[in-house]
């Protein structure tokens, strides 16, 4: 059998099912079910080895940021989604039961086609849900152009638990991408993915636990902190306007009172309240 080429990026594949195995500890729907079907507890405790018996505090910013980006999102009302780097996110599934929505999903081929199985097993065949392999990083772009879309409607841009993985370099890359498909439908980039070392700091003197996964997942993404995120929030800012986006923010704060995971893992609301309110969701349209 033909193996899909090894891709630099498929080290950070991995974290997909440590995130998958902290949304099971919500409301989100399907995150119980995808979580058991690719054992993501064991993958949890395989790559954290000796610091499983952590809280899992990373729960908070993970359902954090998918309530977040989707409330940033009903604003828009949008009726043409591209979710980028999908991973076992159950967006897609959630959001096209509503049959006037296009959905398309996107990663890496290997984290894709898994995730293509999966949705066959829980919902079967979707006409309005679709798979693109997408690297985001690709130049000329991978962002699917006529394939899926209606001319006239604009798209909303989705991505979450991505951008911290890559360089300034990479980032530029994905923007330009996302520039030219705003160029020609038009809509929004929704991302929590913006993030500076201050506030990563902050968090994670709240959240020791937040630190020690932190630490691991670089290891294992073989990703360095200091390349792949921005210094400050100011520059998060200036480089979205250099890019060619206006960019707004709003905190995870407001988020705080649709949280369902600190019950079941027995997190203090105090911590959870600081972290979130250092967190943002970012909304970025053309300039
Ligand atoms: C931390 S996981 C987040 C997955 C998902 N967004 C979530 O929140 O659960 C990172 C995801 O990025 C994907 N990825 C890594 N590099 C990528 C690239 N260059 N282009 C597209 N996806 C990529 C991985 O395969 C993985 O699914």
């Amino acid at each position: 059998m033909i193996q899909p080429a090894a891709n630099p990026f498929d080290k950070i594949s991995p974290t997909a099912l440590m995130v998958a195995h902290a949304r099971q500890f919500t409301d989100i729907p399907y995150t119980q079910a995808l979580a058991t079907l690719v054992d993501a507890r064991s993958a949890f405790d395989q790559l954290l080895s000796q610091s499983s018996a952590l809280p899992l505090d990373m729960a908070v910013m993970i359902e954090g940021r998918y309530k977040a980006i989707n409330q940033a999102m009903a604003e828009f009302a949008p009726t043409q989604i591209l979710e980028l780097a999908s991973g076992l996110l159950p967006r897609g599934m959630v959001m096209t039961q509503d049959p006037n929505l296009i959905f398309v999903e996107s990663d890496l081929p290997i984290m894709l086609s898994r995730k293509q199985k999966l949705v066959q097993q829980l919902v079967g065949d979707r006409p309005n849900l679709h798979f693109a392999v997408i690297d985001v990083t690709a130049q000329p772009s991978q962002f699917p152009i006529d394939a899926y879309w209606q001319p006239d409607q604009p798209i909303a841009i989705l991505c979450e638990g991505l951008l911290m993985y890559l360089d300034q370099t990479e980032k530029q890359r994905v923007f330009a991408n996302v520039r030219e498909l705003l160029q020609i439908y038009g809509g929004v980039w929704i991302t929590s993915d913006l993030v500076d070392l201050e506030s990563l700091h902050r968090r994670r003197e709240i959240s020791p636990a937040l630190r020690q996964v932190g630490a691991m997942i670089a290891r294992i993404s073989d990703r360095s902190k200091t390349e792949c995120y921005f210094d400050t929030f100011e520059q998060v800012q200036q480089f979205a306007h250099q890019q060619g986006f206006q960019i707004q923010h709003q905190s995870m704060l407001n988020i705080m009172p649709q949280l369902t995971c600190l019950q079941p893992l027995g997190i203090n609301p105090k911590i959870a309240e600081a972290l979130l309110a250092d967190s943002f969701v970012f909304t970025l349209r053309l300039r």
